[in-house]
């Protein structure tokens, strides 16, 4: 099968078959804001504003590719008023269940990020891993700022161009990262669990990331590459309290997660 490139229909389909594995297979808590795969979460980075009520009232979120929404989910733990938005009905209805399941009230709807159109004004817009699998990321950004209130904050936390290299045997027993092209990386290309859709992950260089915020008229606050929690040193109670997203399957790519960043964070907010 020829990959032409994601739209919102195989998105969907290859989201929808993937969804009650992905749930399973990773604990992504609900205690804490996750980053990504066996990174720390926000209770050590902490990069959220402070979300108390804001002067105007309520503090309200929007979260894009939301999956099953766990930290939108955490958010309105926290107070806030949050909308979790994805492609995939299947990521939603395990974000539906389990907001239940925590007595959280989070607004789950079916969006794409490439139309997103208005949802409102909010003071916090975030997005974990989402945005490699969109197919035109720069209006992502730019919707998304379109959407944000003054002084309010884009979390945005991708995947890192050098994820798109490949790791080579060197020789004794050593690995070695080799990245063909790092301002044009060849998309992460997948098939669905029952072979009938693809989906790839482009990943993008950080300056071209960096210049989409600019471009959409936010500053860049903070940039994180944050390496992963020292997973070989902790018990597993000190896992379970402290890496938020966490699978098997992650914890045999530590040895490559510990010498590479597996994503970028990029925290803006509206030039004045
Ligand atoms: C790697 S998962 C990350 C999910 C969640 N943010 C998390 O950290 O668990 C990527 C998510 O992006 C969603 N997605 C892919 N294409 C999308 C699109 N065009 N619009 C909205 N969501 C999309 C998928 O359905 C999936 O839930």
């Amino acid at each position: 099968m020829q990959f032409k490139g994601n739209t919102d229909q195989s998105s969907a389909r290859y989201w929808d078959d993937l969804a009650e594995l992905y749930q399973k297979e990773t604990r992504i808590s609900t205690n804490d804001f996750h980053y990504g795969p066996l990174l720390p979460g926000d209770s050590i980075l902490q990069l959220l504003p402070n979300i108390g009520k804001n002067s105007a009232g309520i503090f309200q979120c929007l979260e894009v590719g939301a999956g099953a929404g766990q930290n939108s989910i955490f958010l309105a733990k926290q107070g806030a008023q949050c909308i979790a938005t994805d492609i995939s009905e299947e990521q939603l209805a395990h974000g539906r269940k389990l907001a239940k399941k925590e007595k959280a009230e989070v607004d789950f709807r079916r969006v794409s990020m490439d139309a997103m159109g208005d949802l409102g004004k909010f003071d916090l817009i975030h997005s974990t891993y989402a945005l490699p699998f969109s197919a035109d990321p720069q209006k992502v950004i730019a919707d998304a700022a379109a959407m944000l209130k003054p002084g309010g904050t884009l979390l945005l936390t991708t995947g890192h161009p050098l994820y798109a290299g490949e790791w080579l045997d060197i020789g004794d027993g050593e690995e070695g990262l080799f990245l063909p092209d790092y301002f044009q990386p060849d998309p992460d290309v997948r098939m669905s669990l029952d072979d009938k859709t693809m989906s790839a992950a482009q990943y993008r260089p950080v300056s071209t990331i960096a210049e989409w915020i600019h471009s959409a008229g936010l500053v860049i606050e903070r940039l994180l590459e944050p390496a992963p929690m020292p997973i070989p040193e902790m018990s597993e109670g000190e896992i379970l309290e402290n890496v938020p997203y966490d699978s098997p399957g992650w914890r045999e790519l530590y040895p490559q997660l510990a010498r590479i960043p597996v994503v970028v964070i990029f925290k803006c907010s509206l030039a004045k």
